[in-house]
């Protein structure tokens, strides 16, 4: 009994270890179509996706992989025409109640109107800090590079090279960061008309259904050197943030009569 425990449990580790990925991976082949059966579809060889959500479902993959630090990038060309009430997310995340996850998130819109931007960084199961941006072009013409940069020291966010949002690591100042618990990568899309559009006012056109999001040049590094922004990506992220940031959960002090989360003030 003993000896089959242990054994159960080293091949566990093996099989959990053997998961955290150190070197590359660019095809769409290293993931798993987790739901939406046939609403998913990778195609051209593993180079593309696409996923489509309907009135019967959404649909959604995941890395085959975990990693403990990366650098995740995505070509991205969202739902066009009236998308309003749909959610594109893309995001990596850790499994279990305490699960660390980084998000981005793009929430549809009627024809002609503005995707919003969410993104947020859980560390321990605790959320709430969004931060949310319009695009300056309109994602939905062409494809475009969205990024995920997850160091010991920072986590970055970017579009099309350029910073919207960095995550530094305060642990030295209490702020928990994710850096114990490896996380796959994930995208997904659904029908979200209870709240993403205008605080759920506008409801999903179903006859506008299917509503299909594309994807290709996926790249991902596992990445274990540092990576800081140096001044010239400082100055980007700050002209994102001064001109497209359009909700930031730091400026929100009446969300958190307690006083503003610490790594807002740090
Ligand atoms: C996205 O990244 C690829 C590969 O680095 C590059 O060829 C392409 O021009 C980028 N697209 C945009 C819109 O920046
Ligand atoms: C949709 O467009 C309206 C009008 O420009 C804007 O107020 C709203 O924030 C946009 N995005 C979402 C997700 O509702």
């Amino acid at each position: 009994m003993a000896t089959n425990a242990v054994t159960f449990l080293l091949a566990s580790f093996l099989t959990a270890s053997s998961l955290v990925v150190s070197g590359r991976s660019n095809q769409f082949q290293d993931f798993d179509i987790t739901w939406g059966d046939g609403h998913a579809k990778i195609l051209d060889d593993g180079n593309t996706l696409s996923l489509s959500l309907d009135t019967y479902s959404g649909s959604g993959i995941q890395s085959k992989h975990s990693y403990l630090f990366g650098k995740f990038d995505m070509q991205l060309k969202l739902v066009p025409g009236n998308s309003a009430g749909t959610v594109t997310a893309l995001y990596l995340s850790s499994d279990g109640p305490y699960h660390d996850e980084i998000d981005f998130e793009f929430l549809g819109n009627l024809s002609g109107d503005p995707y919003t931007v969410h993104t947020n960084v859980y560390t321990q199961g605790k959320g709430e800090r969004e931060q949310q941006f319009r695009l300056w072009f309109d994602p939905t013409a062409d494809f475009h590079n969205y990024s995920i940069l997850w160091t010991h020291e920072t986590i970055v966010l970017s579009v099309d090279e350029m910073p919207v949002r960095e995550f530094k690591n305060l642990e030295r100042k209490g702020v928990p960061f994710p850096k114990q618990q490896p996380m796959r990568l994930y995208s997904s899309i659904w029908n979200a008309d209870e709240w993403a559009t205008r605080g759920g006012r506008v409801k999903t056109d179903w006859s506008q259904a299917p509503f299909t999001a594309e994807y290709r040049g996926y790249n991902a590094e596992a990445e274990w050197r540092s990576e800081m922004l140096d001044q010239y990506d400082e100055d980007k992220l700050r002209w994102v943030q001064d001109n497209y940031m359009i909700y930031d959960y730091c400026s929100d002090g009446n969300r958190f009569p307690q006083g503003l989360p610490q790594e807002c003030t740090a």
